[in-house]
């Protein structure tokens, strides 16, 4: 059974958001690019989308014991030389598997301290593997076991975009640093992006931030630039900036699918914070109805979500911050505290199964994960092990040097700023 499968039976739950959920990820290998059925089943995918190649019947028939078996075998054969690293988000069949499991700035580092390990088998997504592949050694392999596990946040924002967005907001803003030496404006973008966005960022004087780290790389940003243009995610960017104190008419909206961005020239030159149109489709899904629907339901109920939700959200839960902060919330929490969560449904349900003694539960009450972690299915994971253990490395992900090297730029600012 898989564990979206033993996610609905353990609640019991009688709605998914798509009916396809329990189906394996491979009926949705076809030739169109497809995240598969999730909470961004129905976002937009670039065209250009990496497609994964279709697995055989030795991996698509087996069945789940005999691939966790397979997986053991080729992972004990391939010894220390292997890194598998599992994002929080991850499935609990891939996690049973990975040597780290953690958040997206957490395993960017592991990654970038692991030397020894030649292949690194990241279950996460692309834009994970890309980071890891720029911070590992260039004689690392970075494996992503599908590639078609995508971050439909991510593709709310390419570089073609964003060089556009960057011209106008020259134009209005000017590009001569003022009378204190600030830049008029500092690309920042959210890990989750694409290497070309990392690489933008660290050539025009930006950086990278995490969810665990967005707001002292904020600080940073403020102490070098008079304004911010932060991507893709504009919850991240509005909730952090409400939090240093900003205020929303100096965060106006960029819209990438409107003229000039949907704003007027006054409002950009007069914002600190221009946030980027993007949002998370799995996080979107939170609402205040369902934290009201929980402080009624469990009296006293702690309520903790990540900050790629809603401004609205964030304001009506009791502590908001990244994967790891979660986790952290859970740990020591006191044994019988209720504890309502707005993050992806894999990790809470994974937290609820680790802490008995509480009650873990997740704010929506429709089944729903996020759909480009669900594309690493144990078949795939089997298939990338045992083509290493034949010496082939398929699912290599490789950043362009150029790109890779600007890109490091921006990301080892981030570094220095939380190490
Ligand atoms: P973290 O940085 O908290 O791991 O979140 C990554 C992510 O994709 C959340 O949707
Ligand atoms: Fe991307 Fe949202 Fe999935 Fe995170 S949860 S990887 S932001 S789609």
């Amino acid at each position: 059974m898989t564990s979206v499968d033993a996610i609905i039976e353990r609640l019991g739950a009688t709605r998914t958001c798509d009916a396809g959920l329990t189906k394996d990820p491979w009926a949705f290998d076809t030739t169109k690019p497809s995240y598969g059925p999730g909470a961004s089943a129905l976002d937009m995918i670039p065209r250009n989308a990496p497609r994964q190649q279709p697995l055989g019947k030795e991996y698509t028939e087996a069945s789940d014991e005999e691939l966790q078996e397979r997986i053991i075998d080729a992972k004990h054969k391939l010894g220390s030389k292997l890194l598998i690293l599992g994002h929080f988000y991850q499935r609990d069949e891939i996690i049973v598997h990975a040597d780290y499991v953690g958040d997206s700035f957490q395993l960017s580092k592991n990654a970038a301290t692991r030397p020894e390990a030649d292949n690194i088998v990241f279950c996460g997504v692309h834009f994970m593997a890309e980071t890891a592949d720029i911070l590992s050694t260039p004689r690392q392999n970075v494996i992503l076991p599908n590639m078609s596990a995508g971050c439909s946040m991510a593709d709310m924002a390419n570089i073609d975009q964003v060089t556009d967005c960057w011209e106008q907001l020259t134009d209005i803003c000017g590009s001569t640093p003022d009378a204190d030496g600030k830049q008029q404006i500092i690309p920042v973008t959210y890990m989750n992006s694409s290497a070309a966005l990392k690489a933008f960022c660290g050539r025009n004087g930006g950086i990278v931030c995490t969810s665990s780290n967005a707001r002292a790389v904020l600080e940073w940003a403020f102490e070098r630039g008079k304004r911010v243009l932060f991507f893709p995610d504009q919850h991240l960017g509005r909730n952090t900036a409400l939090a240093m104190g900003m205020s929303l008419d100096q965060m106006p909206l960029w819209d990438p699918f409107k003229a000039n961005g949907g704003a007027t020239p006054e409002q950009y030159a007069n914002a600190k914070m221009i946030l980027w149109k993007g949002f998370c489709s799995v996080h979107q899904r939170f609402t205040v109805e369902q934290i009201e629907r929980a402080r009624k339901a469990y009296p006293g109920v702690k309520v903790i979500v990540h900050p790629e939700c809603s401004m609205d959200v964030v304001n009506a839960a009791d502590g908001t911050g990244s994967t790891a902060y979660i986790v952290k919330e859970i740990e020591n929490a006191p044994a019988g505290s209720a504890i309502a969560v707005g993050t992806e449904i894999n990790l809470v349900n994974r937290l609820a199964a680790q802490h008995p003694d509480k009650t873990v539960f997740c704010l929506d009450p429709v089944v729903c994960p996020c759909s480009t972690m669900y594309r690493i299915h144990p078949a795939y994971l089997a298939w990338v092990l045992e083509n290493l253990v034949d010496g082939k490395v398929v699912n290599k992900i490789v950043v362009d040097p150029q790109t890779a090297s600007e890109a490091k730029i921006a990301l080892d600012r981030m570094l220095r700023v939380h190490p």
